[in-house]
Parts: C-alpha cells; structure tokens; sequence
C-alpha cells in the first residue's frame, strides 16, 4: 500500500490497505467531524461512478463538503467515455483538470487498483464483485454505535455472497475486529470456498442462527451480475431467506437488522422491518458521511 509523507493511506482499494491504527483513526474522526470538528481535504474530488448508486455517492458528495472541498460529479452517461475515452484517459484527464482525488464505482473487480498508479489518490466505492471498503467501515460503525463494539459478536449475513463485495468487504473487516460472521444464503450464491477463504462459517441450515446472532445483515439479490437468475423465484427466496416480519418479530433473540442498500423491499426484508427500531438500515446510510469524510481527510493528509 502506498502511503504519504506522514504514513498516512493514500488510495482505499480493499479494507487490507488500511492499518490497524488507519481504522481506529477513521472512526475517531468519524465521531470527532459528527460532534463539529474540521478535518480537511480541500483539493477537488470527482465522482466518477460508472455503476448507479444512490447511497455512496450522494455521501460522498456531502462528505466533500464537510471536510471542507470542492466537488465535481462527473457522470460517464454525459462525459466524453460514450465517446470510448478509457478510463486511464479520463482519470489523466481529470488530473490535468486539477482533481486530487477521485472515488470510482465500477463493475469491473480491480479498476480501481489499476488507476491507482497514474497519480490522483483513488477511492474504491464498489468495484464489481470484488470490494466496498467505506461500506465495511461504515457498517462497522453502525454495530459500535449499537452495542459499543463488533468483538465477540455474531453476525450472520444472509443472501447472494457469490456476487456481492459487502460480503468480501463488511466480513473481513468484521472478522480482523473479533467477531464471528455465518455466512448463509442459497447454495449457489454461497460458494463454500469464499467462506473459506475470508474465514467465516458457512451455514446451509441457518435458521438456528437467529437466536443467537447479535446482528442479521440482509443482502440484496444482483441480479446484474447474474448471467442466467440464480433467483428465479422472488417470494419463494423471501419465504426461505427472507428476514420477513415473522422470523424478525416472533423469535426470543431481538437481533439488530442491517441491509447494506438498496434493499429489494419484500424480497430480502420485509417492509415492518426496515424501520423498526432494531434496523440499522437508515443508520448505515446515515454514518456514511461521517465515515467517508473521515476516510477523504486521511487520504489528504497522504497528498499533503
Ligand atoms: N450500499 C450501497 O453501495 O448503496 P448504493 O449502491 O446506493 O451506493
């Protein structure tokens, strides 16, 4: 990982490019820019968001804001790459521009990790199926804001693993911090090898695990990133893996609920959850601001 003057990180591409001490300050800021104090990143930062989002980008557009920098979206569907302008041109392009820093979303796993050479900082905000890094902060910091801390905590995360980078983010990042995370969800988007390698269970039966996980996370189906439906049939996924208002309200165990958004609202949850008070779900949306101003003023104090 390639890092600044002072040490500190300057690309996010994976949750393995930061440091224990990069967590512990990512969060610290988090909390310290919520109660009002000014970290800074003032050089301009694009979005440039080959993927739709509603979440990440619109956060990390406040986040700009608040670390006291200037903002440019810049929308692939509009810009010059429907003319075929690769992205190495665009990311030089935007660098003659002016721009430091800039925060990607793409399908394509690793574009980010190959633009990280070309000289503005590069921020993965989801590349493909490989990783979400601010996602895995952010949802990290909801649980702590909930129970104080993830160590010694259950997680069971159910839904599509195969395509989903919340799962490769969220789960390695929740394992390095001390918690157990069961992975569930139908066999062919619960690959038992990425289990495996991220160090998480792999529950085929995973009903008993909701009375004793800490915390349920919903994932939504992609059905973008799959070639042929692996989910052909949406109320028979809702009523095997759905976290549906009986399995939420009728156990013993009072879990906390996170979705990582969008959610496919009667499908992955049911619409009497969303808003209880053991979701998280708006909670997450919310810390994303805080989390990636704090991420945008540690990559500056690297260009600095
Ligand atoms: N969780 C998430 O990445 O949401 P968006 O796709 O809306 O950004």
């Amino acid at each position: 990982m390639e890092r600044g003057a002072g040490g500190a990180v300057r690309h996010l591409l994976s949750v393995d490019d930061l440091s224990d001490q990069d967590i512990r300050d990512v969060f610290e800021r988090a909390t310290q820019i919520s109660q009002g104090q000014k970290f800074s990143h003032p050089a301009p930062v694009a979005t440039l968001f080959y993927e739709a989002s509603t979440r990440t980008e619109i956060s990390f557009l406040r986040a700009v804001e608040m670390v006291g920098g200037e903002a440019v979206r810049l929308n692939p569907e509009r810009s010059s790459v429907t003319k075929g302008e690769t992205p190495e041109e665009t990311v030089r392009t935007l660098q003659a521009l002016g721009i430091q820093t800039i925060v990607i979303r793409t399908s394509e796993p690793l574009l980010p990790k190959r633009l990280s050479g070309i000289g503005p900082s590069i921020v993965n905000a989801g590349d493909g199926c490989h990783e979400h890094p601010t996602q895995a902060l952010l949802d990290v910091a909801a649980i702590t804001a909930a129970k104080g801390t993830v160590k010694g905590l259950v997680v069971l995360i159910v839904g599509d693993h195969l395509h989903s980078r919340v799962t490769r983010s969220t789960s390695k990042l929740l394992l390095r911090l001390g918690a157990r995370v069961i992975l569930a969800g139908p066999p062919a988007l619960l690959p038992q090898e990425l289990a495996s390698e991220l160090g998480a269970e792999a529950a085929r039966d995973w009903e008993p695990y909701l009375e004793e996980a800490d915390v349920v996370m919903a994932l939504r189906i992609q059905r973008e990133r799959q070639g042929v439906s692996l989910v052909p049939d949406a109320a028979a996924y809702r009523r095997h893996y759905g976290i549906t208002a009986t399995r939420f309200f009728e156990g013993k165990n009072p879990f906390l609920l996170m979705h990582p958004g969008p959610a496919n609202v009667g499908i992955e949850v049911d619409p009497e959850v969303v808003d209880h008070p053991r979701s998280l779900i708006r909670r997450q949306v919310a810390l994303g601001v805080p989390i990636r101003a704090a991420v945008l003023s540690l990559v500056g104090e690297a260009r600095s």
